[in-house]
């Protein structure tokens, strides 16, 4: 058994500030198919906030509003500040008091302190540190407990939503400022634990325009996976630069969820109205030369842009959305691996070139 309070379990779950949670709820419902499992809100004797759980596989996303202009300011300054957003990556744990007191010894800033819940459901206890620009991590401990969050009324018999597959969050992706991706490196490694996984530099992830510096932390039993990517000097805006002034800051640029079979998934969603990234055609006649035998049909592939890299373990398919958002911050990517355990570096000049093309159309080139 581990012993260290700051060994997680998993993402227990993603809290978002949002303007409308209740209208945030129907589009990840229609569109990523994440059913609706919980409410709190003024039925609930909620007063300052609304939220709703969805949940698909072991993908749980909190959407939250405000409900009056001064009853949550800190989640109305949050919105204004960055439009609708990721607040909170919310990490389990076996004991939240300990893993806070552990995590703040080792230098984390407070958020909240640990506070406990006791209701018919059981015990629930909750603390939170900062992390990158206004995100935080919240420690969660549930062992026990039988409820979804403590204050929420389950939704019994929820709208129905489409079979997406979605099954995982496979990594969640941070954009920090120039010079800072270190820094955050760092605190993954001497606050939380974290290892590095791997260091894409400037070189590797560079197109004519744009380039970017990557690190990947994970934690101690590779479940959870951060990357931080910084923007590097490009003769243009980088897509991470554009994100930064548009987000106001740091924080999650890209949610990438797991399904056992993405040409359905990516079908589903497509059906839903998500917009994907293209790239170029020679993408798929280059392809079967740089990444060898892979048991899909490269022209299913093909038809829906689905991306194919690998590694010395195996291969990984993936495919990026559209900005979830009129601010172009925010999106999704769509993963299934098949051993690889990379995050498509062979993909990332195409894809690059496929993102300054509509960062061109927004005029932020
Ligand atoms: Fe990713």
């Amino acid at each position: 058994m581990n012993t260290d309070p700051l060994a997680f379990h998993s993402i227990d779950h993603v809290e978002f500030y949002v303007s409308n949670a209740r209208q945030a709820a129907h589009f990840y419902r229609s569109t990523l198919g994440l059913v609706p499992l919980a409410y709190a809100g003024l039925e609930t004797g909620v007063r300052d906030r609304a939220s709703w759980l969805l949940g698909r596989g072991h993908v749980r996303f909190l959407l939250t509003s405000p409900l009056t202009p001064d009853s949550a300011p800190e989640i109305s300054r949050h919105i204004e500040r960055h439009g609708d957003g990721v607040k909170d990556i919310a990490l389990r744990v076996s004991n939240a008091q300990a893993a806070y007191e552990e995590a703040v010894r080792r230098g984390a800033k407070s958020v909240q302190e640990p506070t406990e819940f006791e209701d018919g459901h059981g015990r629930f206890v909750r603390a939170s540190i900062a992390t990158y620009g206004d995100t935080i991590h919240s420690f969660i401990e549930r062992e026990g407990y039988k409820g979804t969050l403590p204050g929420f009324r389950n939704i019994e018999n929820p709208p129905s939503a489409p079979d997406t597959g979605i099954a995982a969050i496979d990594h969640i992706v941070g954009n920090v400022e120039l010079g800072h991706m270190d820094e955050w490196v760092g605190f993954y490694r001497d606050v939380m634990g974290f290892s590095q996984l791997t260091h894409f530099t400037d070189q590797a992830i560079s197109t004519d325009y744009t380039a970017l510096m990557s690190k990947v932390m994970q934690n101690g039993s590779g479940r959870i996976k951060f990357p931080i990517n910084e923007p590097a000097e490009g003769k243009r805006k980088s897509q991470i630069d554009e994100y930064l002034s548009f987000y106001g800051g740091p924080g999650v640029q890209h949610i990438a969820l797991a399904t056992k079979d993405i040409v359905a998934t990516v079908d589903a969603l497509k059906t839903a109205g998500i917009d994907f990234l293209r790239v170029p055609e020679a993408y798929y006649t280059e392809l079967p030369a740089r990444v060898g035998p892979i048991d899909e049909n490269v022209e299913e592939l093909a038809k829906r842009g689905i991306l194919v890299d690998r590694d010395d373990e195996g291969y990984l398919l993936q495919i990026f959305s559209q900005p979830m958002q009129d601010r172009p911050t925010l999106f999704f990517e769509v993963i299934r691996r098949h051993g690889c355990k990379g995050f498509g570096v062979g993909n990332f000049k195409a894809l690059f070139e496929a993102i300054e093309r509509e960062q061109a159309l927004r005029g932020n080139l």
